[in-house]
């Protein structure tokens, strides 16, 4: 097996991940007593690979990962082949190792994960007499975008965080994206659920409701988190950034390149490796306190779809300095010798 190359904050998730969800986890194994979950857990693959440093199987595991429990509803047989023969291919710089599978163990994982599957109740839950919203927050459950999401504390931040979902996105570009997200964006790691029109509606409309009332809860979580963090400004502001979900529009790590149709010059939103340089740490704030709205390309054309958020009026001061900390990092190193 390759040798792990885990960062120190690799570790602390994977630790506290493990806490975390050991400490949540009221409901007993028996729950998942010979279901495919807990087959997989016992497996050849899972003892020898230790999948679950970062990934939960049915109750254990860590959250560095996506939650595996269903996959099977999620991903087909060609995907997961072509995803555990080498992960870089289908997501460079994915933090998933390659293992050295022999064609059997290949095999024998793509067996058991295709298997690990719930039986969707999307029919019954949109027959509910219940409001839209009620039968969207059952359907993001259903389906569990938790696997890879976050709403307050709860869940992972392998897509962005939804606690604030609500005003940055619209609920008519969710229902766009949530149709086939692959058609908005090629290379995106979420997959099409093939989620029906109504079930759409009613997931773009719970989504909506996340305005950030989940967020001091978030804060709570960070506050224990950044006792493990060591108290580095830097790291505590990636989760700023994580938190308030500005690699939703800007890229990971602030590396920049999505689109937002319609908006001058080149429909390409920024990235925000040079924002420490080009704005002071006063600039920024008074930036992010105004709801921004972009430039149309062409004024015949519907608005482009996305603005940056006044997020300067939710961050709290503090919050506010270790983010700015976390862009400056990204600032390119003055040279030591510089004669000009
Ligand atoms: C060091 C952490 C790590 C380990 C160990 C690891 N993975 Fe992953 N895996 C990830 C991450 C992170 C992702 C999500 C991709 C991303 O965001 O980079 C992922 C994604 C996946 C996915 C796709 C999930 C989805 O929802 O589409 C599968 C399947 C998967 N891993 C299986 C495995 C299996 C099987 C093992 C053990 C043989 C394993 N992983 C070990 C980190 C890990
Ligand atoms: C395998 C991981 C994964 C799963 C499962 C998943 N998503 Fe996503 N999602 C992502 C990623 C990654 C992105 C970021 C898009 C990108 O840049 O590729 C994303 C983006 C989003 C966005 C828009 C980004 C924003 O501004 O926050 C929404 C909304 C969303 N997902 C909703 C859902 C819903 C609802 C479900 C469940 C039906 C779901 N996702 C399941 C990975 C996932
Ligand atoms: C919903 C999408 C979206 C989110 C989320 C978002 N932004 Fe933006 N941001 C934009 C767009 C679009 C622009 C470019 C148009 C403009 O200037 O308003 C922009 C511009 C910026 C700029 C100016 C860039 C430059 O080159 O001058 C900065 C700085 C910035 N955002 C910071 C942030 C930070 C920090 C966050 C997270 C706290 C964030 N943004 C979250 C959409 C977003």
């Amino acid at each position: 097996m390759k040798r792990l190359k885990c960062s120190f904050v690799t570790i602390v998730f994977v630790v506290f991940g493990t806490a975390v969800a050991t400490a949540q986890d009221n409901s007993d194994d028996t729950d998942w007593k010979n279901t495919p979950q807990t087959a997989f857990l016992k497996s050849e693959i899972v003892q020898t690979y230790q999948c679950t440093s970062c990934h939960t199987i049915a109750e254990r595991g860590g959250t560095v990962g996506p939650r595996l429990n269903q996959i099977g509803n999620r991903r087909r047989e060609e995907w997961l082949k072509r995803w555990l023969s080498d992960p870089q291919q289908v997501k460079p710089g994915t933090k998933m190792p390659k293992f050295d599978f022999s064609p059997e163990q290949l095999d024998m994982a793509v067996g058991y994960l295709t298997k690990m599957k719930k039986e969707l109740e999307t029919e019954q839950i949109l027959a509910k007499d219940v409001p839209v919203v009620d039968k969207g927050d059952l359907l993001f459950e259903d389906y569990d975008c938790l696997a890879c999401h976050r709403i307050g504390s709860t869940g992972r931040f392998v897509g962005p965080d939804l606690t604030w979902v609500g005003i940055r996105k619209t609920e008519a570009w969710e229902q766009v994206w949530l149709a086939d997200p692959p058609a908005f964006k090629p290379d995106t790691f979420m997959p099409n659920f093939h989620i029906p029109e109504k079930g759409i509606e009613a997931l773009a409309a719970y989504l909506h409701t996340q305005q950030g009332q989940e967020n001091s809860e978030s804060q709570e979580w960070e506050f224990r988190t950044n006792f493990f963090l060591g108290n580095d400004a830097k790291e505590r502001g990636e989760l700023v950034f994580k938190r308030f979900a500005c690699w939703a529009c800007h890229g990971e790590a602030g590396s920049g390149g999505i689109r937002n149709p319609n908006m001058a010059p080149n429909e390409i939103m920024p990235g925000l490796k040079k924002t420490a340089v080009n704005y002071t740490k006063e600039e920024l704030l008074a930036r992010l306190k105004e709801k921004t709205f972009p430039e149309p390309l062409d004024p015949n054309k519907p608005a482009p779809p996305f603005s940056c958020p006044d997020y300067g009026n939710y961050m709290e001061e503090s919050e506010f300095g270790d983010l700015y900390a976390y862009l400056k990092s990204f600032a390119p190193k003055r040279s030591k010798w510089r004669f000009n």
